[in-house]
């Protein structure tokens, strides 16, 4: 099944934003969450995926979305981008609603089918990244990991920069990875194939 055939990505709207459970939509829609470290390229990757230029807030600034939100794709499934961690410019009182709201989403919500775990791929992962596949693990939650930003380094070094990474998370088999660049669109097919894979 081609994603052609099943939905027209480019009906694509943002929904809602929502702080809590009682905010979500209220239905049966498979939902993929997008999760990963402030700046990683959460909103760039949905944009990229939806072929849209602006649809999902990107900045250069960090640290920008604060909600979960919600977007519409052709009324068959949804993107939830889920705002960034690991930014430094946070204070404590910041930091934990943000992981109580992450955490009641991924923890209660139904819906959810696979969580998007973005990491950069020119570098190592970060301590934030392992304990969010962690959890992720810990929940039984299906990953797949996107290893952003792949036009930001030589071809000849992709499959070394995936060992590291695999040899860091402590990677599962069953996982997905997929290396990705919302610049140059590497990784687009297989990312929608896999996310098809698991509604
Ligand atoms: P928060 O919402 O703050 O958590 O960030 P985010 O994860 O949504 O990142 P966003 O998509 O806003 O991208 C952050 C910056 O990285 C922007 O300047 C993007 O243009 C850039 N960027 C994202 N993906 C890529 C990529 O694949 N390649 C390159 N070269 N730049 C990228
Ligand atoms: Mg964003």
């Amino acid at each position: 099944m081609t994603d052609e055939q099943f939905l027209n990505t480019h009906n694509a709207s943002i929904l809602l934003s929502a702080a809590n459970k009682s905010h979500y939509p209220k239905d049966d829609l498979p939902e993929v969450a997008l999760a990963g470290r402030s700046n990683v390229g959460k909103s760039s990757f949905i944009n990229t995926l939806l072929g849209r230029k602006n649809l999902a807030r990107t900045s250069s600034k960090p640290g920008k979305t604060q909600l979960l939100n919600f977007y519409n794709i052709d009324d068959k499934l949804r993107f939830v981008d889920v705002p960034g961690y690991g930014y430094a410019k946070v204070s404590k009182s910041e930091r934990a609603k943000w992981g109580k709201m992450i955490e009641e989403y991924l923890v209660t919500r139904d819906n959810l089918r696979v969580v998007v775990s973005l990491v950069d791929m020119r570098h190592a992962p970060t301590a934030d990244d392992i304990q969010m596949y962690e959890f992720l693990k810990y929940y039984e939650i299906p990953v797949i990991m996107v290893a952003t930003k792949a036009d930001k380094i030589p071809r000849g070094k992709w499959n070394k920069q995936e060992s590291l990474i695999k040899k860091a998370f402590n990677f599962e088999h069953d996982d997905y990875f997929i290396v990705f660049s919302s610049q140059t669109r590497q990784g687009y097919d297989q990312a929608w194939d896999t996310i098809l894979e698991c509604l």
